[in-house]
């Protein structure tokens, strides 16, 4: 298959790059502002761009989009740009995909949920508590409603292998293997299902592959909320020194509401793809502390 990955300098889209080419599929990604190894430019909110990688030559039958503004604070506090980088970055990427008859992936979240009651199947109803998660659930929707191919993968606190190392999980590993102390405020009531992007990537190959289309939750069976899955990691380092004040969403007080309760549960997709085994959080903080 001829694959576009729209954001492939970071976190999904690298890992999806990555696994998706060793599969032995013809793939391009494509980077905005972080010129990660084998990406090329490509801005979503300008399809005129005289930079843009020619994607006329490309012919993609698949665009996957994984290119987003995801800091949800910033994005409540600047609902403008929020806009254009979830909702005006999606119809640009659907007019793509349509001039090329491509099918498109779009890569959503559980903050289009409220967190009352979490984890949640794909059939529950969607009631977005933030900007970042009501612009995400927009574009979803003109995705659903676009007349494309489509498939929608519903993530959340996704960690792993990246370039930049930037997730929370790679950060903190990271610190503990230099030896440096921590200081940690996290929030004890936010629980999710961390997923290692890798799993994300396994994961939607097989969905390409078995040519599925319609939203799919892809969640590993941890489920935790952020002190659990820092102590989860900071086990595996007993030299680590650290300061963690677990801290309730509502004494942090952050711009943006958070799902509290969230979380994805992912029986649709393993009763599609039985033989599919999710990693575990601990599995990838044993295998950085062995390599
Ligand atoms: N990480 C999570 O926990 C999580 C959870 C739920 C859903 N998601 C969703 O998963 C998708 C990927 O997230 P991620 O964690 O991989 O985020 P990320 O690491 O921040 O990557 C975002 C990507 O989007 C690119 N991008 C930003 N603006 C762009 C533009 N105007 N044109 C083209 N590309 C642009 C970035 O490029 P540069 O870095 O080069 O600027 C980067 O490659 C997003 O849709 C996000 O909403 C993520």
């Amino acid at each position: 298959m001829k694959i576009l990955i729209v954001g492939a300098s970071g976190l999904v889209g690298s890992n999806c790059l990555k696994y998706l080419s060793e599969k032995g599929n013809e793939c391009i990604g494509t980077y905005f502002s972080y010129a990660a190894k084998n990406t090329v430019f490509f801005d979503t909110l300008n399809l005129d761009n005289p930079n843009n990688f020619d994607i006329d030559t490309f012919q993609p039958e698949v665009i996957i989009h994984c290119g987003a503004l995801t800091h949800v604070d910033y994005c409540e506090q600047n609902e403008e740009e929020s806009y254009k980088y979830s909702i005006v970055s999606t119809e640009n990427v659907i007019q793509l995909a349509k001039k090329f008859s491509s099918k498109i992936v779009f890569i959503s979240t559980d903050y289009i949920f409220d967190g009352e009651n979490g984890p949640y199947d794909e059939q529950a109803i969607a009631h977005p508590i933030s900007v970042y998660g009501r612009h995400k659930w927009k574009a979803e929707q003109l995705v659903n409603n676009s007349h494309l191919d489509n498939l929608v993968l519903r993530i959340t606190n996704v960690y792993g292998d990246e370039e930049r190392g930037k997730n929370f999980v790679a950060r903190i590993i990271d610190q503990a293997i230099h030896g440096q102390h921590l200081t940690l405020k996290l929030p004890i009531d936010q629980y999710a299902t961390p997923i290692n992007a890798a799993d994300i990537a396994r994961a939607l190959y097989l969905l390409l592959e078995n040519q599925k289309t319609g939203i799919y939750n892809i969640a590993s069976t941890d489920y935790m909320n952020r002190v659990q899955l820092a102590l989860r990691i900071l086990k595996y380092f007993p030299d680590a020194t650290y300061d963690l004040l677990p801290l309730s969403t509502s004494d942090i007080n952050p711009p943006a509401a958070r799902p509290l309760q969230g979380g994805l549960k992912s029986s649709k997709f393993l009763n599609e793809f039985p033989d599919f085994v999710f990693s575990t959080v601990d599995e990838y903080v044993q295998n950085k502390v062995s390599s």
